[in-house]
C-alpha cells in the first residue's frame, strides 16, 4: 500500500519542499490539501495513472497545535472516488504527523472514505451576507514576518466580538503583491492594502473593520494607481 503524506492547512503548505524530500526519501507520495502545492486529487489522478498501485493511505500532516481540518481528507478523498470511479483503493489515517516525518507511521486505525465524508452541505450554498472581506496573506514574504501570528489574532479577535463570518469574512490568500509592507492584508470591498499588520495592531484594526462608516486602518495603506 502507498503512503500518500497531505500537508493539511495553508501554514502546513509553506512547508511543502520539506515534506516532499522526505516523501522521497521515505518512499510516499506527498500532497496538499489547501494552499500552494500538489493538489491531493492531482497527486491521487497521478497515482491512479501510474497503474502499479492498487491502494493509498492517506496521512494527514501538520505543523501547527492541532490536527487542523484532518476530516476534509476524507472529504476530498470521497469526492475523488465519485467522480473517477474506484481505481484505487483509499485509505483514511485518523490521526495526523506532527512535524517532518522521519519514518512512515505505523498503519493506525485506518477506515475507507463513506457517506459521511461528504464535500458539500447545505450550510455551505449561501454567500455570507459581510460588511467586508479580508484577505490576510500567507504568501512566503509575508508568512516570513508574522502572517500566522496575524492571522490567528484576527480570527480571535472577529471571534470575541462575535463578527467573524456575520460582519468581516476572513480569508487567507496567496501573495497580493506590496510584498515590502508585509505582513500584509487586504480589505474589500475598499480596496485597501494594509501593512505590516502585526498581531499587537489587529485589536484596533478589529474595531476600525466593524466601523459601518468609511474605512481607516489607522495603519499604512495603499491602493490602486488609477489614471
Ligand atoms: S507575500 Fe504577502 S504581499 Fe507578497
Amino acid at each position: 500500500m502507498k503512503t500518500l503524506l497531505v500537508a493539511l492547512t495553508f501554514l502546513d503548505a509553506t512547508y511543502w519542499a520539506e515534506l516532499a524530500e522526505a516523501g522521497e526519501r521515505l518512499g510516499a507520495a506527498t500532497a496538499v490539501l489547501q494552499g500552494d502545492g500538489p493538489a491531493l486529487v492531482t497527486q491521487l489522478d497521478a497515482l491512479a495513472a501510474a497503474g502499479d498501485v492498487g491502494a493509498v493511505r492517506l496521512v494527514g500532516v501538520t505543523f501547527g497545535d492541532d490536527q487542523g481540518p484532518i476530516s476534509w481528507l476524507g472529504r476530498v478523498a470521497r469526492w475523488w472516488l465519485i467522480t473517477r470511479g474506484p481505481r484505487l483503493k483509499l485509505w483514511l489515517e485518523p490521526g495526523a504527523v506532527h512535524g517532518v516525518p522521519v519514518a512512515l507511521p505505523e498503519v493506525g486505525a485506518a477506515r475507507p472514505p463513506s457517506a459521511k465524508d461528504s464535500l458539500s452541505n447545505p450550510g455551505w450554498a449561501k454567500v455570507p451576507d459581510v460588511a467586508r472581506h479580508v484577505l490576510i496573506c500567507r504568501g512566503p514574504r509575508c508568512n516570513a514576518k508574522g502572517a500566522a501570528a496575524t492571522h490567528t489574532a484576527l480570527s480571535e479577535h472577529l471571534a470575541r466580538r462575535g463578527a467573524e463570518d456575520t460582519e468581516v469574512l476572513l480569508s487567507q490568500a496567496g501573495c497580493v503583491f506590496p510584498c515590502n509592507q508585509a505582513p500584509v492584508v487586504v480589505v474589500q470591498p475598499d480596496m485597501a492594502w494594509v501593512g505590516p499588520v502585526t498581531s499587537d495592531d489587529v485589536p484596533e484594526l478589529v474595531t476600525r473593520l466593524l466601523n459601518p462608516g468609511p474605512f481607516d486602518p489607522g495603519l499604512p495603506v495603499s491602493r490602486p494607481e488609477r489614471d
